[in-house]
């Protein structure tokens, strides 16, 4: 059974509180009837997403993005309603049976070639064939937990065993050299992967996607082969071992960011979950906007070598420039996680992601180490190098504490090193100010706030949506027209009105973003009927200007005398009754 009811919706909405799911996610706070945060739909740092626990809706007052728990859920989570609607139906504790499988899954034949792969690579681990392979992962202290867990397996010491049984299987060709396990050449179609241990990558929805398969017999240059880029796997794209970290991270509220897929192995075996890898590829935007996703707190582990250090500076960086702040998990130098867990044990390991390195403090080490602070030339590299990253600081007291250790380090005068921190406060204040204002960019028309108004009224109440229905023919901007349109369709059916439902049963964005608008407007609560007739009549007005406009041109067009005559009837008729209304 898929198809869930439109009461059973209702009610896994109504036994959540948007409040509490948002706080998940977010932090809130209160002010007035109304919590606020920052929203995660657009670069932000000021909280201009509103939240209403009355409603059950958010808006952000700078992007726009509105909706209820379920457009939450989807945009967030980058899932389809279904996937939202099971969240959320778990959360309210209601049982639902829905079948959440993607479309894309389902269709693309690509994902049953790796599930069967899977399948015959971990067996393959198991059998006589697999001994040295779990020696090599039992040496490298990996627990057969681990191997379960992260589905390890192994390819065969043969160049077409998997070829073979998918072709047996009946993939056609073309789909089993797509999924990019399988390769061609003059000779014929041969296995991408031979004599490695394989561990799968997963897309963002746990989905095998890619193997990277490592040389445990010192055969090959290569230490690890990956799967090449194929429709379903881009490398850079993914965070290995995203859809189970993110349980773990929501709980933890922390995400740990590690280099190498075997460090987050290990570091699952010690215990610590809440772990993702880059996997060897240079931290992006989209590594960002994934681990956004996952919690705000995030701490680097990368490896302690040169290049794991200056690998660990600019994902701070790019880190930072999207308001999230490392801190920094050093490991010992010449190690990476895994070789420390190795040498120090799983509680070492567990005490040191516990006792992060401040990102200034790291940055500082990190110069004072490269630079020869006794030179003039290397102590002013050394106070411009910390100048910036003091810079970057969002804390006005790590500032101050920053600057005056730098001032002892460079002894150079605390008030002159002040001088060169940028005053973020004052930006900051304006932008505050600015975003938590409602979206008013210019002066409404009297129509138009006739029809923001009546429309924003019969959102919240059915009397007016049944004035609208037996005195308004059309609103004048198609906006307003639109959603009024779907408050008169979900009133027929369901007999009441409340934004948060009304906002599930509509597909298009826009038409929420107007509810989010409307909203940000802060119209008064309680209105006088006369009010409601007021706009009632400029609409009205509005649409007999229309309507005589248009008999205008249709009277410059007649040819006929008689038609003329006929025309010009309508419009003195319609010029009466506008009169009338004033
Ligand atoms: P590392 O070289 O740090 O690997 O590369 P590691 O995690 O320490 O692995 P072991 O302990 O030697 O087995 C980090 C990541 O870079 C990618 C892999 O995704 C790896 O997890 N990588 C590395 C490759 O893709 N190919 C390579 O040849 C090496
Ligand atoms: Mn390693």
């Amino acid at each position: 059974m898929s198809i869930v009811s439109k009461e059973e919706i209702q009610n896994i909405r109504n036994n959540i509180n948007i409040v509490d799911l948002i706080s998940g996610y977010v932090s809130l706070t209160k002010r007035g009837k109304n919590y606020f945060g920052v929203c995660p739909f657009h670069d932000d740092n000021n909280p201009s997403m509103s939240v209403s626990e009355e409603k059950q809706i958010y808006t952000c007052f700078s992007c726009g993005a509105t909706g209820n728990v379920f457009n939450f859920l989807m945009d967030y989570e980058h899932i389809n309603f279904k996937e939202a609607l099971k969240i959320a139906a778990d959360k309210a504790g209601v049982n639902i049976d829905i079948d959440v499988t993607r479309k894309e899954e389902k269709e693309n034949p690509v994902y049953k070639i790796y599930d069967i792969s899977n399948k015959f690579f971990k067996n393959n681990l198991n059998t006589k064939m697999g001994m040295d392979a779990k020696k090599y992962l039992k040496d490298r202290e990996i627990s057969d937990e681990a191997i379960k867990e992260f589905e390890i397996g192994l390819s065969l010491n043969e160049k077409d065993s998997l070829t073979n049984l998918l072709l047996k299987k009946e993939f056609d060709n073309e789909n089993i050299l797509k999924s990019g396990l399988v390769l061609k050449n003059e000779k014929g179609m041969y296995d991408a992967f031979y004599n490695r241990i394989m561990f799968p990558l997963w897309d963002l929805y746990g989905n095998v996607v890619a193997y990277s398969g490592r040389d445990y017999k010192n055969q090959s240059t290569n230490k690890y082969v990956n799967t090449r880029e194929t429709d379903i796997f881009k490398k850079g794209e993914l965070l290995y071992n995203y859809h189970r970290c993110k349980n773990y991270s929501r709980i933890n509220k922390k995400v740990i960011v590690m280099e190498g897929f075997m460090d987050v192995i290990k570091a699952y075996d010690a215990g610590v979950k809440n772990v993702v890898a880059t996997m060897g590829t240079a931290f992006t935007n989209d590594h960002v906007n994934l681990i956004k996703r996952l919690s705000n707190e995030v701490l680097l582990c990368f490896d302690s070598d040169d290049a794991g250090v200056n690998a660990t500076i600019s994902a701070a960086d790019i880190l930072t420039k999207n308001n999230i702040v490392p801190k920094i998990i050093q490991i010992e130098e010449g190690l990476d996680p895994d070789d420390y867990i190795k040498k120090y044990g799983k509680e070492a390991f567990v005490e040191l992601t516990e006792n992060p390195t401040d990102l200034i403090d790291f940055k500082l080490k990190h110069y004072k180490k490269t630079l020869d602070l006794n030179s003039s030339d290397g102590l002013s590299k050394y106070v411009n190098l910390a100048t910036q990253a003091i810079n970057k600081i969002d804390d006005d007291i790590l500032i101050e504490v920053s600057i005056n250790k730098l001032a002892e380090e460079s002894g150079l005068d605390k008030q002159f090193l002040k001088s060169k921190i940028v005053k973020k406060d004052e930006k900051k204040e304006e932008a505050y100010i600015s975003s938590s204002k409602p979206i008013i960019k210019r002066k409404y028309s009297k129509y138009e706030k006739a029809e923001m108004n009546l429309v924003y009224y019969m959102l919240n109440d059915v009397s007016i949506i049944q004035s609208y229905l037996k005195k308004v023919s059309c609103l004048p901007s198609k906006r307003f027209r639109d959603l009024a349109k779907h408050i008169i369709i979900f009133y027929k059916k369901n007999n009441y009105i409340n934004e948060a439902d009304l906002i599930t049963e509509i597909e298009d964005e826009e038409i929420i973003k107007t509810i989010g608008f409307l909203n940000g407007l802060n119209l008064k609560k309680d209105y006088a009927k006369e009010e409601i007739e007021d706009y009632i009549k400029v609409i009205e007005d509005y649409n007999l200007d229309y309507s005589i406009e248009l008999l205008k041109r249709k009277l410059k067009d007649s040819r006929s005398s008689s038609e003329k005559a006929k025309v010009a009837q309508e419009i003195v008729e319609l010029k009466m009754r506008r009169d009338n209304n004033d």
